[in-house]
């Protein structure tokens, strides 16, 4: 692996996953050694560490941190439970059940092997989904990029850069490696409430690899796009449908929707483990609900709402495949009829 932002890794005695505390950015880089189901469980939780393809690769080095300790009697029924447990701690991105799952497999089908040769089959799994991530991360920058034209500007939403993935990240991908090429491709970053990736984060990423950003709240991206300031929208996905509808980051639907009114080509950039053909629409995605602080005080000096007042969080909305211009995965670019697509090249 490359020496670029390292949101995950593996700490060097291999005892504990090693984040990159997401919560402390952009003042402070801190990075956190996790040991304990109950460390990863809240990791997650707070966003800690996040993005759809990030909690995936965390979880599989986590269930690989906590096999470490299990004895030979318990080792497949700690091992259920532990999954379980960080299965359950955010619903919507799909690669988190997904890659947690892959690695309970693993090791269900190693059953009667040596303890020790069973861990370190679900060590070289991780490192392996890790890896994936990567490479797909990379062919996804690719093809992205390959839609664009030098001296473009795109809207980006949330943060679908190497904090939520690996490396390149998905939707920040192109604007990364237009950036290495030397290639000037501009971006909005919108803020992205209510907390904020799109400012923390986002901002962070493209500054420090150099692309020329402008951050505006997210209720400035209609105007942008009247004026005729933005190319094309960049997003990631948390889950997408085998319809091609597209859960994200709470406030891409309505992107999307500016978007189609003033013809702005809108493009969901997601490695394939973000692809979920066992749900039918969009409509069968969960969508997760956090806590209204979020909205009423988090982030102010004083609360900015009225004590006790009524909120409602979702975090990610479901973009309607008919809004999305084109999907780009590790595979290229594809277009609608999506339903059809997606079976074709993923089923
Ligand atoms: O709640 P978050 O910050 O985990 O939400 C993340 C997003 O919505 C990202 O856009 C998505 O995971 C794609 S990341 C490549």
């Amino acid at each position: 692996m490359s020496d670029k932002v390292k949101n995950i890794a593996l700490s060097s005695d291999g005892s504990a996953v090693r984040i990159l505390d997401q919560t402390r950015l952009p003042g402070e880089v801190v990075y956190l050694d996790l040991r304990t189901r109950e460390e990863m469980y809240e990791a997650i939780k707070a966003l800690r560490v996040r993005g759809a393809p990030a909690i995936g690769i965390f979880a599989a080095w986590g269930l690989y941190v906590l096999a470490q300790g299990y004895g030979e009697s318990e080792f497949f029924s700690r091992l259920d439970a532990d999954c379980g447990y960080l299965i359950s701690c955010r619903p919507t991105a799909v690669n988190l059940a997904r890659q947690a799952e892959r690695m309970r497999a693993l090791a269900h089908s190693m059953a009667g092997r040596p303890v020790p040769d069973i861990v370190a089959a679900l060590g070289r799994e991780a490192k392996a989904i890790h890896e994936e991530d990567i490479a797909m991360c990379r062919a996804i920058a690719e093809a992205g990029l390959s839609l664009l034209h030098p001296g473009d500007t795109v809207l980006t939403h949330c943060n679908a850069g190497p904090l939520a993935t690996s490396e390149y990240g998905t939707g920040l991908g192109p604007l990364l490696l237009a950036a290495e090429r030397g290639v000037e491709i501009k971006a909005y970053v919108d803020e992205t409430r209510p907390l904020l990736q799109g400012a923390r984060l986002t901002a962070w990423e493209l500054m420090n690899a150099g692309v020329n950003c402008t951050l505006i709240c997210d209720n400035m991206a209609a105007l942008a796009m009247k004026q005729g300031r933005v190319q094309a929208v960049l997003a990631g996905c948390d889950r997408m449908a085998a319809n091609g509808d597209a859960a994200n980051k709470i406030g891409t639907s309505g992107a999307a929707i500016i978007a189609r009114h003033y013809g702005v080509p809108v493009y969901i950039l997601l490695p394939s483990s973000t692809i979920d053909l066992s749900c039918p629409t969009g409509a069968d995605i969960p969508i997760e609900e956090r806590d209204g602080e979020e909205i009423r005080s988090m982030w102010y000096e004083k609360p900015m709402a009225p004590a006790g007042v009524k909120c409602w969080d979702p975090a990610f909305d479901v973009t309607d495949h008919g809004l999305i211009t084109a999907i780009v995965t590790e595979k290229g670019v594809i277009y609608p009829p999506y339903d059809v697509n997606l079976k074709k090249l993923f089923g």
